[in-house]
């Protein structure tokens, strides 16, 4: 009878210590980004069409901080434009939003159901992206992350009027598009709307909230710069970034090097197979790096671990050592990757001040867990 609570707080430390690789934030409430809802408002949407748009994205958005707060850096603004044969801007990205019983209403701000039946989402786009242009970046809040929203009905425009030349822009300043088709009777408006979006953030209107909320929070979790590159899998976005270093160097001098590259920056652990080949794959894409690289691997009392910005936590089920190592050699306290031609990746233990080779440092990414200051970084 008494040995039950013993054995279930046995079973939580084996698991409390196993190292696992760090996910995107999952807060709304403290989500962080710029935001340009983009709306068609030509005849077909009818007002009725209109009001269900606007309560759904209040419900998308009603758990975050709305607005700016000196004392809060998580907050999202959120500009409006709404278009037809040409676009209207509804509400600049400072506008102040408000809350009726913790629910943003953006029906009233919206401009009505035009008589205009055609309609251009390129206008639309066009005049979203001027907004993040005069009103984002170059501001105080030009590291935010920046996002626009389409939620349309149909899809024209070619030649002059054809928006993915403007998409295509839009998305290469960084800014992201997610598309929200309301189809009226027709699939293929749904797909031809994916031909501007981003990848993975193509929806219909039938998409739920929380689907729509967790690409957000996607959308929200990012490396701080573009030296780092964020681990993903094909199935899962992590929320660690990594930074090949070309340099050959100590294992210390690595070491050291990765804390002060970024805030709370540390040697690449490598937790699962699927961590050490992304690893490898962006490795062997540097300039002058060999495919042996030092990692946060060190040895204390006979111990092997990874080293992490709040303490160390032990080497867990996947070791991936070489042949005859770790070498039980006094000297060799640390470890380093290396790769030889047509073999797997392996590990071996090396002497911290002796064998100089390129290192990979990891660090948090931004996201809602995780605030990144403008004061860091290439932005
Ligand atoms: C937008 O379209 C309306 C109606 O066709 C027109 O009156 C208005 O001048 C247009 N605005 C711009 C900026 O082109
Ligand atoms: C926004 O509006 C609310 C309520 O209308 C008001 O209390 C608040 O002071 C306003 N904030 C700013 C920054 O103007
Ligand atoms: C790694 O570098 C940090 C920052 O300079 C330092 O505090 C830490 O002791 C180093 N770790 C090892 C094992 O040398
Ligand atoms: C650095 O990280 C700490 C802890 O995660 C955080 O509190 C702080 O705001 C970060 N500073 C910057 C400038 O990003």
């Amino acid at each position: 009878m008494n040995n039950l609570p013993l054995i279930l707080i046995g079973v939580y430390s084996i698991l409390a210590t196993f190292p696992v690789e760090r996910k995107c934030g999952s807060n709304m409430e403290n989500l962080w980004l710029d935001v340009v809802l983009v709306v068609d408002n030509s005849e077909g949407m009818t007002n009725d069409g209109l009001a269900a748009i606007s309560s759904k994205l209040a419900s998308i958005f009603s758990p975050a901080q709305i607005g700016t707060n000196p004392s809060n850096s998580k907050t999202t603004r959120i500009g409006m434009v709404t278009y037809n044969s040409n676009a209207t801007v509804d509400a600049h990205l400072n506008h102040n939003w408000s809350k009726n019983d913790g629910m943003l209403d953006f029906y009233p701000m919206m401009s009505k159901i035009s008589e205009d039946s055609t309609s251009f989402v390129k206008y639309g786009l066009q005049a979203a992206q001027d907004l993040l242009l005069s009103e984002s970046y170059g501001s105080d809040r030009s590291h935010y992350k920046k996002m626009i929203i389409v939620c349309a009905s149909t899809y024209k425009g070619t030649g002059k009027d054809d928006p993915v030349p403007v998409a295509i822009g839009v998305k290469a300043r960084g800014i992201k598009i997610l598309t929200i088709a309301y189809d009226q009777g027709n699939n293929k408006n749904v797909e031809e709307l994916a031909r501007i979006s981003s990848p993975g953030l193509s929806f219909k209107q039938d998409a739920s909230i929380k689907q729509i909320q967790e690409a957000l929070l996607e959308v929200n979790c990012f490396c701080p710069s573009t030296k780092w590159h964020q681990y993903r899998t094909p199935y899962q976005s992590y929320g660690t970034c990594i930074q090949p270093v070309n340099l050959p160097s100590t294992w210390t001098a690595a070491n050291n090097s990765c804390h002060y590259l970024w805030n709370n920056s540390y040697l690449a652990s490598e937790f699962t197979p699927e961590k050490s080949q992304f690893i490898i794959e962006i490795v062997k894409t540097t300039d002058k790096m060999d495919d042996a690289y030092h990692i946060g691997l060190l040895r204390i009392d006979g111990e092997w671990y990874w080293d992490q910005p709040c303490g160390r936590v032990s080497v867990g089920n996947y070791e991936n050592w070489a042949y005859n190592f770790p070498s039980q050699s006094e000297d060799l306290s640390v470890g380093m990757a290396f790769k030889a031609i047509g073999d797997p990746l392996k590990w071996k233990n090396v002497e911290p001040l002796w064998q100089t080779s390129g290192y990979v440092c990891e660090t948090a990414a931004c996201d809602t867990d995780n605030y990144c200051d403008a004061s860091f970084g290439d932005y």
